[in-house]
C-alpha cells in the first residue's frame, strides 16, 4: 500500500489504538497524543510537557537519541512511579528516524484487584484459623486419655459448638457474599410490609438486646407501607445492623427504629448511641472483612462481613445504604427502599 502522507497516517493509526498513544516528531518538537492520552493526562504538544507525568525530560530525550535506527535498542520503558505501576514506554519508529511512539502502561486498576484478591484469601485464611485451631487444640487434649474427664468434655463442648458455629456462620455468609456478586443474581421483589419486617428483625435480636440490657424502639410509620423488596434478604439486613448497633454500643444505651419518605423512597434508620465511628473509617465499612480499630481491639467478634453483605443486598434490591456516625456519641445506619404504593403521609 502506497501512504502519501506517512506522518497523517501515522496520527491516523494511534486515533485507533484503545490504549494512551502518542506520536513524537523530533525534528520539530511535536507531540501528538491520541484521544485516550488527552483524555487521561490532557492535551500536550512538546515534549517538555511530558513533565508533568514526573519524567526527567533531558533523561527521556539522552534515553530517545539511543534508539537509534542503527543500534540494536529500538524501545525503552521508563517507570513513572515507584511502585512501578505505571511506565511510559518509547519506540523507534522503523525507517522514520524523525518519528517516535509513546504508549502510557498504567496497571493501577490491575494491581488493585490483585491486591484485593490477595487480602481477601489471606483474611479468609486468618478467620478459618482461629476457630480452627481452637477445635483442634481441645480435641487433641479429649484425645489424650490422661485429659479425657467427664468434667472436660463437658467444659470443652460448648467452647467446640462456639468455634463451629462461627466457621459454619462464616461459610454461609461467604456463600452469600459471593452470590450476590454473581452479576447474573436476582432478587425477585415483591410488596412487602415494612413493618412487619421491623418487628420481625426486632424479634430476632430481642435475646441479644435483653443481654445487654438494651431497649430497641420502633417509631412506625403513620401507616402499614408496603416496600418492594424480599422478606428474606430485607430481614438479613434489619437484623445486621440491630446486631451491629447491639454489639457496639454499651449496656442501657437505647436504639431507636425510624422511617422517612423521600418521593418514591423510604428511608430506614437504625441509629445507636454506641462509640460511633472515626471519619477516616467511615468510608470503609461496608468493605469486606474491615473493621474498625476500636472493633478490633475490643472483646466484641466479628468478622467483617455483615455490612458487606447488607449493601449487597439493598443495592440488589435497588436501594442505597449510608451511615453518619460521630466518635463517642453514636451511629445512624440508614437505607433506602422503594414504595411499593406512593404514600404521601408524613411517617412519625
Ligand atoms: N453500630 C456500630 N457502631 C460502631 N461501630 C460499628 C457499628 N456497626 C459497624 N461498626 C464497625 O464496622 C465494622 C464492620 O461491621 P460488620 O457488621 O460488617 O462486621 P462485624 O460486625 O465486625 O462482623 P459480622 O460479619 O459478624 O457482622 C465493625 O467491625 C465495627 O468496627
Ligand atoms: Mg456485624
Amino acid at each position: 500500500m502506497l501512504v502519501a502522507n506517512p506522518i497523517s497516517f501515522a496520527c491516523e493509526m494511534i486515533e485507533a489504538i484503545p490504549e494512551s498513544t502518542a506520536l513524537y516528531l523530533w525534528n520539530s518538537d511535536l507531540l501528538i497524543p491520541n484521544r485516550f492520552w488527552k483524555e487521561r493526562i490532557g492535551e500536550m504538544s512538546r515534549l517538555s510537557d511530558i513533565s508533568r507525568l514526573n519524567v526527567d525530560v533531558s533523561a527521556l530525550a539522552r534515553t530517545m537519541m539511543s534508539l537509534a535506527p542503527d543500534s540494536d535498542i529500538r524501545f525503552a520503558d521508563i517507570p513513572l512511579d515507584l511502585q512501578n505501576y505505571r511506565h511510559l514506554q518509547v519506540s523507534q519508529v522503523p525507517e522514520h528516524p524523525d518519528l517516535y511512539f509513546f504508549l502510557l502502561r498504567d496497571e493501577t486498576e490491575v494491581r488493585r484487584v490483585e491486591q484485593m484478591r490477595k487480602d481477601f484469601i489471606a483474611n479468609v485464611s486468618h478467620e478459618l484459623r482461629t476457630p480452627l485451631t481452637a477445635v483442634r487444640g481441645y480435641v487433641e487434649t479429649l484425645m489424650d486419655p490422661k485429659f479425657l474427664t467427664i468434667e472436660r468434655v463437658r467444659e470443652f463442648l460448648p467452647v467446640i459448638f462456639e468455634h463451629t458455629e462461627r466457621l459454619h456462620n462464616l461459610m454461609l455468609d461467604l456463600l452469600s457474599l459471593s452470590r450476590l456478586e454473581n452479576p447474573n443474581t436476582v432478587i425477585e421483589l415483591t410488596p412487602i410490609s415494612l413493618l412487619e419486617e421491623l418487628e420481625d428483625a426486632v424479634e430476632a435480636t430481642a435475646p441479644l438486646a435483653r443481654m445487654k440490657n438494651l431497649t430497641v424502639e420502633i417509631r412506625p410509620p403513620a401507616e402499614d407501607l408496603r416496600v418492594l423488596a424480599n422478606s428474606e434478604h430485607l430481614e438479613r439486613v434489619l437484623v445486621n445492623l440491630l446486631d451491629n448497633a447491639i454489639k457496639y454500643s454499651t449496656p442501657n444505651a437505647p436504639i431507636i427504629i425510624s422511617t422517612e419518605i423521600e418521593g418514591d423512597c423510604i428511608w430506614t434508620h437504625v441509629s445507636d448511641q454506641g462509640p460511633g465511628i472515626a471519619p477516616e473509617e467511615l468510608p470503609r465499612v461496608f468493605e469486606r472483612f474491615y473493621r474498625t480499630k476500636g472493633a478490633l481491639s475490643g472483646r466484641v467478634q466479628g468478622s467483617g462481613l455483615g455490612l458487606a453483605i447488607s449493601k449487597h443486598i439493598i443495592q440488589q434490591l435497588g436501594g442505597e445504604i449510608r451511615v453518619s456516625s460521630t466518635l463517642g456519641q453514636g451511629s445512624d445506619f440508614f437505607f433506602s427502599l422503594r414504595l411499593a404504593t406512593k404514600a404521601a403521609k408524613t411517617l412519625a
